[in-house]
């Protein structure tokens, strides 16, 4: 439409003018005599009054339905004083149409836009088109739209290319599940959809592109969550003749430059770097939440040789004790306490032993098994001040208190509103083990993937323990959620050989699956690294939703279902047929 004019950006200074405006009915009201209705594009909303020497005019406008859409000529007018509405961004005026036209007739909808957020999800999934009109949804699709602009602007100035990668691939792992596209021309065959572009870029690399950079799909069959969807959009990156540093660095300035033009915010630069040990020790965590101004502490020393059976027997395992501070709670009713106790159990703790600054000094439940020294020197490890509880776990095994505890302060954070409000909180994850033993399977498997380069230094020296063996990789987290994840890899044919070993990959195996990527390497293969962002995990932080499905415009369920368009979806015998395939009944 030629010369229209969007609902959102009339003001008093359009006082007289003559506009076109074309939209959805938001609401219409009809006050005995008077009706009037509220027009919506994706500007905003502004308030529609007939003309009163249009008298037909009253009638289309009385008759109007919610969501039917709607040309609308008309006069700017200033609402007279006194009726101006100082909630609505065009509260000062109100349109005197002239002439209203129904382009399109809305049938009742099962809700209405702005009442999506109230409804069941599945309904908002399932007439997605309805939710995606809310006003938050068109303001988080318009974030994520800046959101790629700026990150092509950013990798473009720092001489990256964007180049496409495959979608119809030999698998790529990344430690998920592939969808299978099975091939029609060749029986028994069939592409994966990649998981990442992992290999392609490090061919990218090979082929001596220098900088790449890729906004692209990414599918994994994978159990789903609140952030995960089986396809998803990573901001995929990779760089030659580079370092960790530099990597974090271009990153560092990305983030600054997203925080900065899409939300004005000013987020300081080099982020804090935390090995991963420390990170599972301090926060229970490798992606911790540094909002929460809260810090694990180690214990196990303050009660070596104690008799208390609890700790005692878990040091005789080798085991650890550490405690967290719990502010402001020592007031806490004993069933408060217990409560507290249930849950940790729920987080994988055998229960809390609790030690309390309170007006009698420092005490202790558990204080007839405990020395006044112990829970003196507990209390001043975890820094309790008059009022505080320290929460103090013990188990045989280090990773369950690290992970209970990190629960637990996790839910401290949420529940005694200690988490920083507003606030971003970035560092970087360094320092990974390489290898990961996976006790179902027997065996090590990449923690990150099997192209990530381990400290060579580390190779070599132990050579019997995988486990120690540091992998040149790091994640980027943002308040509590792993943004990106990348590595230095692995340029050398030997060295890539030794690592897939270790994994356990046969040297017919590696060659069958990776030997596209085994041949480049001994082609000349620049030493490289990169990253990759999930996108749609940034977009979410940034407009402060809570789910990912919320920054995508058609997701799955956690079911992996589209409510939509009912996908996956049957498929008819002769299809399968075409792609040599029969399937089997569900369980058969
Ligand atoms: P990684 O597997 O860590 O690394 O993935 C990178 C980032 O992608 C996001 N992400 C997801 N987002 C939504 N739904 C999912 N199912 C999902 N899975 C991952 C996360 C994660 O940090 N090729 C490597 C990167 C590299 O080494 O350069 C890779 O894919 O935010």
């Amino acid at each position: 439409m030629k010369h229209r004019t969007y609902c959102g950006a009339l003001n008093a200074s359009h006082d007289g003018e003559l506009v076109s405006l074309a939209g959805w009915v938001q609401r219409v009201r009809d006050l005995g005599g008077l009706a009037f209705f509220d027009l919506r594009d994706h500007t905003g909303l502004v308030q529609v009054t007939p003309d009163p020497h249009t008298p037909d005019l009253r009638e289309i406008v009385a008759g109007l339905r919610h969501e039917d859409v709607l040309e609308v000529r008309g006069v700017v007018r200033r609402r007279p004083a006194g009726s101006e509405n100082p909630r609505m961004a065009t509260g000062e005026v109100e349109i005197s149409a002239t002439s209203v036209v129904v382009l399109s007739p809305a049938k009742t909808p099962p809700f209405l836009p702005e009442e999506a957020d109230k409804v069941q999800e599945d309904l908002r999934l399932k007439h997605r088109v309805l939710h995606l009109r809310s006003e938050r949804m068109q303001r988080n699709f318009r974030l994520r739209h800046r959101l790629y602009q700026a990150v092509r602007r950013h990798f473009d100035e720092h001489g990256f290319i964007e180049i496409e990668t495959p979608f119809l691939v030999k698998p790529t792992p990344e430690g998920a599940r592939d969808f299978l596209v099975p091939s029609r021309l060749h029986a028994g065959r069939a592409y994966a959809l990649p998981q990442s572009p992992q290999i392609y870029k490090q061919l990218l690399m090979v082929a001596g592109f220098d900088r790449y950079f890729q906004i692209v799909k990414c599918f994994r069959d994978e159990d789903l969550r609140a952030d995960r969807q089986p396809e998803f959009t990573q901001i995929d990156v990779e760089l030659s003749f580079t370092d960790e540093a530099e990597v974090q660095e271009i990153m560092e300035g990305l983030m600054a430059r997203l925080f900065h033009e899409l939300l004005g915010l000013e987020i300081p630069t080099p982020f804090e770097r935390i090995p991963y040990e420390q990170a599972l020790a301090l926060y229970g965590s490798d992606k911790p939440d540094l909002r929460i101004p809260l810090q694990i502490v180690d214990l196990t020393t303050v009660f070596a040789g104690s008799e208390f059976r609890v700790f005692s027997e878990v040091l005789a395992a080798g085991g650890v004790i550490r405690g967290l501070r719990l502010p402001g709670v020592a007031s806490w009713s004993r069933k408060q306490r217990d409560d507290l106790v249930e849950k940790a159990r729920g987080w994988g703790l055998s229960g809390l032993v609790y030690v309390m600054a309170g007006p009698e000094g420092i005490t202790s439940p558990s204080a007839k098994y405990l020395t006044p020294d112990q829970m003196q020197e507990t209390a001043d490890a975890l820094g309790l001040q008059h009022g505080d509880i320290g929460a103090l776990a013990a188990d045989a095994d280090k990773s369950t208190v690290a992970a209970g505890l990190g629960q637990l302060r996790l839910w401290a954070g949420r529940e005694l509103g200690l988490v920083e409000k507003g606030a971003f909180r970035h560092c970087w994850i360094v320092d990974f083990p390489m290898l990961e033993y996976n006790p179902d399977q027997g065996r090590y498997e990449a923690a990150h993937h099997p192209f990530t380069s381990p400290v060579l230094a580390d190779l070599e020296r132990f050579p019997d323990q995988p486990e120690k063996i540091r992998a040149r990789a790091y994640d980027l987290v943002l308040n509590g959620n792993e943004i990106a994840g990348g590595s230095i890899r692995i340029h050398q044919r030997e060295v890539q050989r030794r690592v897939f070993e270790l994994l356990g990959f046969s040297p017919e195996e590696a060659q069958a699956k990776f030997g596209f990527l085994l041949e480049a390497l001994e082609m000349g293969a620049p030493p490289h690294g990169g990253i990759a962002f999930g996108l749609d995990r940034m977009a979410m932080l940034m407009v402060g939703a809570e789910s990912i499905r919320d920054v995508i415009a058609f997701p799955k369920t956690t079911a992996a279902i589209s409510l939509m368009d009912g996908s996956p979806a049957p498929t008819p015998a002769d299809q399968w047929a075409d792609l040599h395939l029969k399937p089997l009944k569900q369980g058969e």
